[in-house]
């Protein structure tokens, strides 16, 4: 200031300007920022996927199959001056975010934070990868830093759990991580759910000196906890960076719907970020409210608010079809859809089958879509089942596919009868299973629980059905998707394979070997988990765990029991080890059957399930053991134990290796 008073000579205020330039370059490129909202923000660097969706930033586009999307603040945050150089900036970040899936129960992929000296890492894959990482088996050093919230668990990765917050530098396999969730002000761990589509609060810190990332996230509206949920210092991070690099985010999916949200942002590399104002941020919430509503009022208001939409929305279509007029009900049909086999029935007889679609009539709803009941004008009775997909180019391989399915006829396999198309709706009629599905009778519901006679004849009926798939056609049709749930019973409590060849339908992607996620959680088998696509021996493994289920009358993976019983098979595997397999059985049957059957039922189970694709029995031997005659082929080392109902030896069954 008194330098200005002294009125300087010219040169001298250009010295004194230099000078300020030159102090003033290092904090413009200190970066810091805080983002409300990201309405109106469009020098983001988005790639793929990732959008600008209103004011918020969607990762993944629901429509692609391997989606994934990034989203990088537009410049290169410097932390170093010099590639050798050894100090290394810190900074501060804070963050909303939301992860919603579209079933609760599908398998999770969650949201990344992300530090890298490239917009585009090399070799980064979708699904469970967050579109960042690659399979390589040991990732060589890059530039790559990642804060995962990860919402699924890849025992392939050695996840913890499906709710957990890591630190992966480079490699998909976390440095460190652990259960979600935040210490609370009296220091008691309150675990918090990231895949409830609720807004959480997340703030990571890095201090460049020690190396330390601190990870804290709470819901939006609890102060900030004091002490975080993750804190990690290594020295190897200092090799994960770069002179400069993008921050931002990534997030990827597979078939299964699962929306990433990041609704609020901030970032300083020079003291902390600054606070977000989380007031009048958006809610993003699952549509169906079954999930955990256990206050009465907040029930009362959702079905009052429901009756409110069905209302105006019927009314709303009473106008439209009185405006557009019936000419619209016949929906031009495209020429390929002619060329398909099986009976195509029109809407309108579909739609007068089943009440108009009615509530009433609506059997279950699941991830393929809704089920309905249905009785055709002939009284025949029917099931009705509704596919949404949105692209037309897949729904007619499917159909070539369908039609050749349709062809596909066995006393074990549900028949299918014939289809409808409406615009993206495909309609699959087929025959009505007046007793449901299997795993209703087994373990949903106690009262009515299935006798042992009727549960190993219905097993032999669906191992039929599935070496029917198998080994009885020209081709080896897969099913994709064995378990109780698709297991269905007709009027004689006979068992049916229903549903198969629909988890074709989502298995046309782009990365063929990736399909590994079609199928439920819980009965794939591990190959599976990397990257092999299905074959016969991994609907052998389903089949196995629908063995032990229903030998064990539980779920695959039951979540109320003790910690080692969690998963069927590995507990079975266990008592098995111990040579007290039957110990397993299922207790409220016990004594309506055979000891050693149960024995071999279960061993059987074990068998279908082993590690190896290649030592699992064919369904053609697994029929004739069921049956209790000799596999038509010489029996090889596991089954030989079997056969012999021995279980004396050592074990033929190794444990899971570690993946
Ligand atoms: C990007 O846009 C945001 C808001 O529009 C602004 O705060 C920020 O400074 C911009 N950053 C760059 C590097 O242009
Ligand atoms: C999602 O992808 C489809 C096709 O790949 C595209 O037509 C659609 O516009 C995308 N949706 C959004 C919201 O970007
Ligand atoms: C970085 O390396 C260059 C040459 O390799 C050297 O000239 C420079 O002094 C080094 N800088 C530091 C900070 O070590
Ligand atoms: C980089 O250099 C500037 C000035 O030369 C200094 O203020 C800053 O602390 C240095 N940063 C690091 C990480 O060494
Ligand atoms: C990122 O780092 C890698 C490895 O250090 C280097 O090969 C690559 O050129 C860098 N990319 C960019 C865009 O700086
Ligand atoms: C990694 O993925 C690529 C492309 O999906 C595939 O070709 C390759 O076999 C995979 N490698 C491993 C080790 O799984
Ligand atoms: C912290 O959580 C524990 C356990 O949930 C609870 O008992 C305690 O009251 C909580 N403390 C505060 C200050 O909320
Ligand atoms: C990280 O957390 C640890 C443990 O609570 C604390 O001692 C440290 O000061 C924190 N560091 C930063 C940069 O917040
Ligand atoms: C947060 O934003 C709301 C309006 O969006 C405003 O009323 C409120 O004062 C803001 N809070 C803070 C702490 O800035």
């Amino acid at each position: 200031m008194g330098v200005v008073k002294e009125h300087p000579p010219a040169a001298t205020v250009v010295a004194i300007l230099l000078h300020l330039s030159l102090l003033v370059t290092p904090s413009v490129s200190a970066v810091e920022f805080a983002l409300n909202s990201f309405a109106g923000v469009s020098n983001l660097t988005l790639i793929k996927d990732a959008r600008v969706d209103v004011s918020v930033i969607r990762m993944t586009n629901d429509s692609n199959q391997y989606s994934y999307g990034r989203a990088f603040y537009p410049v290169k945050i410097p932390m170093k001056n010099s590639s050798n150089s050894s100090r290394i900036s810190s900074f501060s970040t804070s963050f909303v975010f939301s992860i919603l899936p579209q079933i609760a129960t599908s398998p999770g992929f969650g949201l990344a934070f992300v530090l890298c000296n490239t917009t585009a890492p090399p070799g980064a894959l979708a699904s469970q990868y967050f579109g960042l990482f690659t399979n390589a088996t040991s990732p060589s050093v890059f530039p790559l830093i990642a804060v995962e919230f990860d919402t699924g668990q890849n025992p392939e990765f050695n996840d913890i759990d499906d709710n957990h917050i890591g630190i992966d530098l480079n490699n998909i396999e976390s440095a460190d991580s652990t259960p979600a969730g935040y210490y609370n002000a009296s220091g008691a761990f309150v675990p918090l759910r990231m895949r409830t589509g609720q807004n959480i609060r997340a703030w990571i810190e890095f201090d460049g000196e020690d190396l330390r990332f601190n990870v804290t996230v709470a819901p939006v509206g609890v102060p900030r906890p004091s002490r975080p949920t993750l804190s990690y210092r290594d020295a190897a991070i200092a090799n994960y960076v770069s002179s400069d690099m993008y921050v931002g985010f990534s997030a990827s999916k597979t078939n299964w719907i699962e929306a990433q949200r990041v609704l609020a942002w901030s970032f300083s590399d020079s003291g902390a970020a600054r606070e977000l104002n989380t007031t009048n941020l958006p809610v993003f919430e699952a549509e169906s409210s079954s999930s955990s509503l256990s206050n009465g009022a907040i029930a009362g208001i959702v079905i009052g608010c429901w009756t409110f939409v069905v209302i105006i929305v019927s009314v709303l279509y009473l106008w439209w079809r009185k405006k557009r007029g019936r000419e619209e009900e016949d929906e031009e049909m495209e020429d390929w859809e002619l060329e398909y086999w099986p009976h195509r029935y029109s809407y309108e007889e579909l739609s007068s089958a089943t009440g108009e679609f009615g509530r009433e009539k609506l059997l279950g709803s699941g991830g393929f879509g809704r089920v309905y009941r249905g009785i055709l004008s002939n009284k025949t009775e029917v099931a009705v089942k509704c596919v949404n997909h949105d692209s037309k180019q897949g729904l007619r391989e499917f159909m070539a596919e369908i039609s050749s399915m349709g062809r596909l006829q066995h006393k074990n396999l549900v028949q299918m009868r014939g289809w409808c198309r409406k615009g993206n709706e495909l309609m699959l009629v087929y025959d009505f299973m007046p007793n449901g599905s299997l795993n209703k009778w087994v373990f949903d519901r106690p009262e009515n629980l299935l006798g042992w006679e009727k549960r190993h004849r219905i097993l032999v009926d669906v191992a039929e059905g599935l070496n029917y798939l198998h080994h009885g056609w020209d081709q080896v049709v897969i099913h994709r998707d064995v378990k109780s749930s698709n297991i269905l019973l007709d009027s004689d409590m006979r068992g049916k394979l229903g549903d198969f060849g629909l988890a074709k339908l989502y298995a046309h992607g782009e990365v063929p070997n990736t399909t590994r996620v079609v199928g439920t959680l819980g009965y794939l088998a591990p190959e599976l988990a990397t990257v092999a696509s299905p074959t016969s021996a991994s609907d052998v493994y389903s089949f196995g765990v629908v063995l032990l289920e229903v030998a064990c009358g539980r779920r695959p993976i039951e979540t109320s029991v003790a910690e080692e019983e969690v998963v069927l098979i590995d507990w079975v595997r266990e008592l098995y080890a111990k040579g007290c397999a039957r110990e397993a059985a299922d207790a409220r049957i016990r004594g309506e059957y055979d000891e050693g059957d149960m024995e071999m039922v279960l061993k059987l189970g074990l068998a279908c399930c082993h590690p190896d694709p290649q030592r699992r029995p064919t369904m053609k031997e697994v029929v004739a053991l069921l049956l209790g005659e000799d596999p038509p082929e010489a029996p090889r080392k596991v089954l030989s134990d079997l056969v012999r109902g021995g279980g004396d030896e050592a074990p033929p069954l190794q444990p899971s290796p570690p993946v």
